[in-house]
């Protein structure tokens, strides 16, 4: 029986997490070293319409019908029957996965959403264009998150660095010059809809002084965005910085995200940030070749559960 096996990477959000769910631009960019992976069979064994999932890493094993309806695996296969208009399903099964941290803002979700539409779809013989996979994995992020922006599924689907603002045509970011990024996880998993309901009910309670945050949360990134374009490493360093500061007043940082970004900062990073919904979850820091290794090391010292070097561009 032949398998139908896709990939997707991990994210890391940039600059403008949180600002871009209220319209603001945010940038992010794939991180390859980790992936989702996603394989669907026939089991001609098996009665037509059962579908047996496996996740071992979230310690899964069921058949479809056995899983909540609001399950976001349930949610993507459903999505790709009614997309295909398919009356009824095979028999098949489903193998999921992932390199990437659970709930920790490098977007295991939507990899693991894009990976598997872009399984199901080859393994119904109607491969999807990146635009419908993108569309689709966009309907399962509500599950996750609430009120996504898109931006998870935009930079995964793509797989290459964006520039997004909601309801607009994705831009990919030229990056002038390669730079360097240490990624740590603070080892704390934090749910994203969580920490982005937190920051709705702060808005709706404080209006103009969210939307005053969110606007210099917005043109940080604009002026990022230039930095990066025209390789100015000081200035992104500087506003990574901005930024974080900006994403504690919101009240998403934590102890231990400012912990490792002042570790970070210590050990020469000439910028650095927590990453995605915050409370937990990972933080970026901006390195040269020379700091790289030496950032990574303290901040494994400084307990960062995982800790990635990776190239942007
Ligand atoms: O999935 P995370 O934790 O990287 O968060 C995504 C970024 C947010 O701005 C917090 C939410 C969103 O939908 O854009």
């Amino acid at each position: 029986m032949p398998a139908f096996t896709a990939h997707a990477p991990g994210k890391i959000i940039l600059f403008g997490e949180h600002a871009v769910v209220y319209g603001r631009p945010a940038l992010a960019a794939p991180v390859t070293q980790v992936k989702a992976t996603a394989t669907v069979m026939a089991t001609p064994q098996a009665n037509p319409g059962v579908v047996h999932i496996q996740a071992p890493n979230i310690g899964l094993e069921a058949d479809l019908v056995e899983l909540p309806e609001g399950h976001p695996l349930v949610k993507t296969i459903q999505l790709m029957k009614n997309y295909l208009s398919l009356q009824k399903l095979p028999a098949f099964s489903v193998r999921i996965t992932s390199t990437i941290p659970v709930a920790s803002g490098l977007g295991s979700g939507a990899a693991v959403s894009v990976a598997l539409l872009r399984a199901l779809s080859a393994f119904f013989g109607r491969p999807l264009s990146d635009d419908e996979v993108c569309a689709l994995a966009f309907e399962v992020e509500k599950v996750y998150h609430g009120t996504p922006s898109g931006i998870d599924n935009t930079v995964i689907t793509y797989a290459r660095p964006v520039y997004f603002m909601r309801n607009h045509p994705i831009e990919t970011l030229r990056v002038a010059r390669p730079f360097m990024l240490v990624i740590g996880d603070s080892g704390i998993s934090s749910p994203t809809s969580l920490a982005v309901g937190d920051v709705r009910q702060a808005w709706q309670a404080h209006p103009d002084q969210y939307e005053a945050l969110f606007n210099q949360i917005g043109s940080i990134a604009q002026t990022a965005r230039v930095a990066l374009e025209e390789g100015q490493a000081t200035t992104l360093g500087e506003m990574m910085n901005a930024n974080h500061k900006l994403l504690q007043k919101i009240g998403v940082s934590s102890t231990e995200l400012d912990r490792l970004v002042q570790v970070a900062l210590q050990a020469g990073a000439s910028g650095a940030k927590l990453s995605g919904g915050g409370r937990g979850g990972n933080m970026i820091a901006l390195v040269d070749a020379t700091h790289g290794p030496q950032v990574k090391e303290s901040l494994l010292q400084a307990g960062a559960r995982q800790v990635i070097l990776t190239t942007i561009g």
